[in-house]
């Protein structure tokens, strides 16, 4: 449906006075949530016919998807007003009604719409219909072409040039190799792990194997490290997607490489889908005016959702510093569901930290509880740097000594205070966030980790 929308938006430009086309185009630009396209569009259709009732409920719909509930419901409200019969708009208020939390109004004027036209009923809940792009998943049983003709397509030009194909890794680090953590790693065990090597007991309750896991926090605290070291933790293949593989300057290439990556997943299932950053590839479409960047999250949306080919055996796992970037379609069921902050190490994860990174070094009296009790909010990034500082200082000492000449716990102590704590910054904005940008409580466990509440 993203050739379905292109072509209609090709046909609009060269009848843009059709209204019907108009309408046919600001609708499918609803379904793949390109509000402003919608908008303009619809606009459009009210300069030649103001009284066109279906465009003013279309701009209703616009609001209240891009989360303008009270404009919504003014503007819909006017039209039920206007026209009592008009079943559509009743089931819009029902479901305004039920975004604000009031659930006998959203009862009361859904059974309005119904009973003015009952086809309504069957209507699919909004949400579920956010984001579907392509065709609805096949039946059960029914394979299904993996590839369409699309794919066929990408697959033909990707046989030109496989440059930035992502490779399928299998790490050498495990859990091991990573400080603290012990809530994430079970956290991953029980998400991730277990149902990938339980792949037909899960079968065998009717559960399917996919889905996505977000990790977010501050920068520096093992994020890309926990995810890495999953992968060393599975015998399952891991795909590492790089923004700088997907990103590209000509239009229509970032969704092949997409696509590539996702198909890529798909011939090597079971597997482990990594995108790192994952904010710049799914960044808040509000954010970006340009249609190009939008197609391309719309593609994410529509290949995360399994429309493109099945997703069946694939786990995606995203990681992210800035998740307020992140364009909130992602956070629906069957998306980014399973959401887990990653704070700053606490007191005893930075001493397993300090443990880690002495491995391999060659040390004197090392004391990890000291430099743990005077780290508070070092990142594990951080805490490397400290390392790096010192051993520096140890290696030009030995330069000119002529000789090994072992690190010592004050050759560390004076490294940090070369070093700031960098997460402090992270969570001036994240604060922000969380205390008035809090939907769904995405932020709770940064509220927790404040002590705010
Ligand atoms: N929990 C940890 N255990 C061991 N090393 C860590 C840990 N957290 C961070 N580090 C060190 O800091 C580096 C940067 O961490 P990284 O995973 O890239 O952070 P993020 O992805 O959250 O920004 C790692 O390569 C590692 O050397
Ligand atoms: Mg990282």
């Amino acid at each position: 449906m993203i050739s379905r929308l292109e072509s209609l938006r090709e046909a609009v430009a060269v009848s843009p006075q059709n209204i019907p086309l108009l309408l046919l185009f600001a609708q499918a630009c609803l379904d793949e949530l390109c509000f402003e396209e919608a908008r303009t569009a619809f606009d459009r259709i009210l300069q030649s016919d103001p009284a066109h009732a279906k465009a003013k409920l279309g701009i209703a719909r616009v609001l209240y998807l891009s989360g303008n509930t009270s404009e919504a419901v003014v503007r819909t409200e006017a039209l039920t007003d206007a026209d009592p019969g008009f079943a559509e708009a009743w089931m819009l208020l029902s479901r305004l009604a039920a975004a604000e939390g009031d659930r006998n109004l959203a009862t009361q004027y859904y059974q309005k719409a119904i009973r003015l036209n009952p086809h309504l009923s069957d209507a699919i809940e909004p949400d579920s219909r956010i984001g579907q792009v392509t065709s609805p998943a096949l039946p059960p049983g029914n394979p299904g072409p993996d590839v369409d003709s699309e794919t066929w397509e990408f697959l033909g030009e990707s046989e030109q040039g496989n440059e930035g194909l992502p490779d399928i890794l299998k790490p050498d680090i495990s859990f091991a190799s990573v400080g603290g953590m012990e809530s994430i790693k079970e956290e991953i065990r029980m998400k991730i792990i277990y149902p990938l090597q339980n792949r037909a007991l899960f079968q065998a309750y009717g559960k399917k194997l996919g889905g996505g896991v977000l990790l977010y926090g501050p920068p520096g605290c093992g994020k890309t490290l926990i995810s890495k070291a999953t992968a060393g933790e599975i015998k399952a293949n891991f795909i590492s997607i790089g923004i700088h593989q997907i990103l590209d300057l000509y239009v229509g290439n970032s969704e092949k490489n997409l696509h590539r990556s996702f198909q890529l997943a798909r011939e090597n299932a079971p597997a482990i889908l990594f995108f790192d950053e994952v904010d710049a590839l799914a960044a808040d479409r509000k954010d970006f005016r340009e249609s190009a960047i939008r197609t391309m999250i719309n593609q994410f949306l529509a290949e995360m959702d399994g429309n493109i080919g099945s997703n069946e055996g694939i786990l995606i796992l995203g990681a992210t510093n800035a998740p307020w970037h992140l364009d909130a379609a992602f956070r629906r069921p069957g998306r980014f569901d399973r959401i887990i902050f990653v704070p700053p190490p606490d007191e005893a994860a930075r001493e397993a930290i300090v443990e880690i990174l002495a491995r391999d070094k060659p040390l004197k009296r090392l004391d990890p509880k000291a430099l743990a009790k005077r780290t508070r909010g070092f990142s594990g990034a951080d805490l490397k740097s400290i390392f790096d500082v010192a051993t520096e200082r140890a290696l030009s000492r030995a330069m000119k000594e002529g000789r090994v000449v072992p690190l010592t716990t004050e050759d560390l102590l004076q490294a940090f205070k070369d070093i700031k704590p960098s997460t402090r910054a992270w969570f001036e904005s994240a604060k922000n966030y969380a205390l008035y940008a809090n939907q769904g409580g995405f932020y709770d466990d940064v509220l927790n980790f404040l002590g705010i509440r």
